[in-house]
């Protein structure tokens, strides 16, 4: 069968990668969270104390830095790697959080990820999430859909799953951090956060995983 590409965009903390991650093990396509390699990114500058805004060493960096995912076949899930080594728990932190739209604004951090990803997907057959997949990375995915929630169900959620990794965060620093976030995201000049013209709006403020899941998996039926 035709393999297509699923872009899944949207602000920060609505779902997006359950719902990714769900609708490719459905399918049986790859799942690339691309907020993953923007926070591996930010990471591995602050691990050497390199200044954001010390372009030739960010350049030098991005130059240096593997970013893979590797399969765990215990879960199931795509982990990612940074030089090799797994750093899956640390990129969620967050202080990474709180730094990754700082990072992810620069152009130079863009362009790399942004062929790294192209070069990923250029098979077809993945579902990809992020910002800016529809619009840029795969402005030709067969699939977009733009997901939204109501901020304080986007922190709720957002806590649970910190939570559950024991670090405990306030509504109120979670809601903070989402929509400095968004601002960001949405206001820089290279490929901000907006809703792709062919994109489809998903609220998920009062939706359940499944029929998240299920809305995709009927626009993926109707482009085939
Ligand atoms: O998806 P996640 O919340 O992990 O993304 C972390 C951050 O990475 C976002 O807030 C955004 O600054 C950046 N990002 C981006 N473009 C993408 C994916 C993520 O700028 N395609």
């Amino acid at each position: 069968m035709q393999k297509i590409v699923i872009a899944i965009d949207g602000y920060s903390s609505c779902g997006k990668s359950t719902t990714a991650k769900a609708v490719a093990a459905e399918l049986g396509y790859a799942y690339i969270d691309t907020g993953a390699m923007y926070r591996a990114v930010t990471l591995y500058l602050l691990e050497r104390a390199i200044a954001f805004h010390d372009l030739p060493r960010v350049e030098q960096a991005l130059h240096e830095m593997q970013i893979t995912f590797k399969r765990n076949r215990k879960t199931g899930r795509n982990e990612l790697c940074l030089d090799g080594v797994i750093r899956e728990d640390e990129i969620r932190q967050m202080r990474i959080s709180n730094s990754v739209s700082e990072v992810s604004v620069i152009p130079a951090v863009r362009h790399a990820l942004v062929r790294q990803q192209q070069r990923m997907g250029r098979h077809r057959g993945v579902v990809m999430d992020g910002r800016d997949i529809g619009t840029t990375v795969f402005p030709d995915a067969e699939v977009k859909v733009f997901m939204t929630a109501e901020v304080l169900t986007r922190a709720l959620r957002r806590q649970e799953e910190l939570a559950a990794k024991n670090e405990h965060v306030s509504v109120e620093d979670i809601v903070e951090n989402l929509e400095k976030r968004d601002h960001l995201d949405s206001t820089r000049a290279e490929s901000p956060l907006r809703r792709a013209a062919d994109a489809v709006l998903l609220d998920t403020t009062h939706m359940m995983i499944d029929e998240q899941v299920d809305f995709v998996l009927e626009r993926v039926s109707a482009a085939l």
